[in-house]
Parts: structure tokens; sequence; C-alpha cells
């Protein structure tokens, strides 16, 4: 059977058109978690105007978005560093800091785990438990903190969307203190939280010298293809990061989306208006009419448990056929083959993926 993450990750539109023989732009993507409203279209003017701009080398110290960052986080400019994407700050963090162990919570994003073993890494992980919504047990958390150097904690975590109180946030930044291990927060998908529930240690970063905290701009302002991102930290920290980032290496386009994407307050509105009914009428759907378990996140997207008599990688290909694609999940560490994670699109979309998902579920036994 064609492998659709050979990867590693969702959102492959070359290899889904490839194995299903249907054309990219015909393709409807709930495997990659990216704005369903597409990107807002004063990024898309900005862009074109500011091709003319390409003739020149970016700012290497990104100083005007680092400067207008830093008034909207209401942060030190020294305290941020822009990256081509969430993902090179990640490897500029395991570079900068040299960690010899990483401590990662399984199931979690896989690039945590792979580039600790592109940079000579060794991982150690301990699992979030079925009933404890795939969240550690304390003291096993603790442990990792004991035996690692570096610890990933994703918050919402992707697959599952699972976010951490203030509480247990500000325990694992002690915990980082106590033990001297630095304390990775990836925060890619908490921009699409109500702001009231973007639970976040940024303002207390002052107190954690061992904490950072990486964002990504990619997913929120639906931009994967022209990368950005950026981490927080202690400025020294930072520093540390910054002398293995290549000059030059986020793009001039990149920079200018990213500072106007700042200032788009209505976009921000909308897109988490959308997120948060689209979420709801896809939970109920799921669970009252398909009777399937979904995980209790706040991100925007879904972990769903298939009942034993379905296949995860078997619903992808059937939804593959009808250009339909999803994240199965059965490779994740602490997961199993009933799981898939879907990303919470638009109302008339989601309806096409129910519809589907009722469709092809018929008679396998989908129902409780
Ligand atoms: C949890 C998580 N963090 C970071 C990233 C990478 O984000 P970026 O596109 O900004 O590199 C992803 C991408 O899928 C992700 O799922």
């Amino acid at each position: 059977m064609a492998w659709i993450e050979r990867y590693g990750h969702g959102g492959d539109l070359h290899t889904a058109s490839m194995v299903f023989g249907i054309g990219q732009e015909e393709l409807l993507d709930f495997s990659a978690n990216i704005n369903p409203l597409g990107p807002p279209h004063e990024l898309l003017t900005e862009i074109t105007h500011g091709l003319k701009s390409i003739i020149h080398y970016p700012d290497p110290a990104h100083r005007s978005f680092r400067g207008a960052l830093a008034n909207k986080l209401d942060i030190d400019a020294d305290c941020i560093l822009p990256g081509n994407g969430a993902a090179e700050c990640m490897a500029l963090a395991i570079q900068g800091l040299a960690p010899r162990r990483i401590g990662v919570v399984y199931p979690c994003f896989s690039e945590y785990a792979r580039l600790a073993a592109q940079f000579g890494a060794e991982v150690t992980g301990c699992y979030g438990q079925d009933e404890l919504n795939y969240k550690p047990r304390q003291e096993e958390l603790f442990q990792l903190f004991q035996h690692t150097d570096l610890v990933f904690i994703g918050h919402p975590n992707n697959p599952t969307g699972i976010t951490y109180s203030l509480a247990e946030l500000m325990e694992m930044a002690a915990w980082a203190e106590l033990t001297s291990t630095y304390l990775i927060i990836d925060e890619a998908f908490i921009d699409f939280l109500q702001p009231k529930n973007q639970i976040t240690l940024l303002p207390q970063l002052d107190q954690f010298p061992h904490v950072i905290l990486i964002r990504s701009m990619t997913k929120f302002y639906a931009i994967p293809g022209l990368r950005l991102g950026f981490a927080v930290g202690h400025s020294h920290v930072i520093d540390k990061l910054k002398h293995k980032q290549v000059t030059w290496s986020v793009n001039q386009l990149a920079l200018l989306a990213g500072e106007l994407c700042l200032h788009l307050s209505d976009y921000e509105i909308q897109t988490r208006q959308l997120i948060e009914q689209q979420r709801s009428f896809l939970i109920h759907t799921i669970e009252e009419d398909l009777k399937w378990k979904v995980c209790p996140g706040e991100a925007n997207f879904l972990l769903v448990r298939l009942p034993e008599t379905i296949k995860s990688a078997d619903l992808q290909m059937d939804l593959g056929q009808q250009g339909i694609m999803i994240r199965d999940c059965s490779m994740y560490p602490g997961l199993s083959p009933q799981d898939f994670r879907i990303a919470v699109r638009t109302e008339d979309e989601n309806i096409r993926l129910l519809a589907a998902l009722k469709q092809c579920t018929m008679g396998k036994g989908s129902r409780a």
C-alpha cells in the first residue's frame, strides 16, 4: 500500500496526487492544520508589492519584524529570533544548546525526534496516558527533566490538541530551572485559540532562563510555503540559537508578510470564530452520529479514534480515492491503528468530509 506520509507529515499533496491520480488543486486537505480561510488578502497584496524588494538581501538582523513583534508581544526585541518556520527555530535550539539527551512526551510532533537524530542527540520519551487525556503522569514528566538536557512540550500538542494549565506550565518551568534542563514549549497552534484560552508563559519568561517558546506564523496565516516562525527566550539563550542560524535564512517576503500579519485583528477574530464554531460542529457530529471518540483538545485539529473494526490507514485510502486527505496517526508512538487526525476547515468542507466519513464506514461496524 502506498504510504501517503512517506516524509513524516500531513499536507503532502504531491504524494497524494500521485497515489490517487487526482490533481493537487482538486484535493481537499484535512491532513495539514492550516487556516482554512487561506492567507489574508492584504498579505497577497503586500507580497506582490514587495516583489520588487527581492533584488536586495533581507535584513540579516530582521530588525523591522522583530521590532513590530516585540511591540505586539510587549517584550524586548533581543528576546526574539525569527526563523524559517518554527521548524528552523527548533533545529537552531538543538544546535545552539547542544543537548546530549532530548525528552519528548508521546504522542507528539515527529520533528522533535527527527531533529534530535539529525543533530546527534538521544531521545528519551514518556507517554501521555489515555485516562489523563494524553498528558503524562507528573512523576514521569519530572523524571524526563531529570534525565535529559532539553524537553519539548507541545502546547497545544500535535496530534492531540491537548493544552496545559498555567499551573502545569509553571511547574514544568520550575523543574527546568531546578534540573538545568531547557524546556521548549512549542506554541505553533496557540493563535487558533480564543485569547482568554491562550495560556502561555510569555509574561513570566523573565523568571525562567531555561524556557524557550516557539511559535509559527505559517499555520495561522496560511503561509506554510512562505515559512515564518520565531523563538522567544532570555536574550543570552536566544543569542546561542542566533549563532547557528544561516545568514538570510528568513527571506524578505516572509519578513514583510510577518510584519503585516501582526496588524490584522479582523482576520484573527474571524479565524478564531470559524475554528470555534466548526470545531464544535465536527465534534458533535463525529461523537453523536458516528459514535467515535474525539480527543478533548483545544486546537484547530481533532484527533479521532475509530472503533476496533476500522483502521485509519484504510479510511485514509478510502477517503483519498474521493480526493479527501486525512492524517493517519497509527505511526505516532503512543497511538493506535484506529487514530486519525483532521484539520478544522470551513463549514462546506467539513460537511463534505463528514458525508464521506459516513459513506466510507457504512457497513464496517462504525456504529457503537
Ligand atoms: C507542532 C508543530 N510545531 C511546529 C511545526 C512547524 O511549523 P512551521 O511550518 O512554522 O515550521 C509544525 C508543523 O506541522 C507542528 O505541527
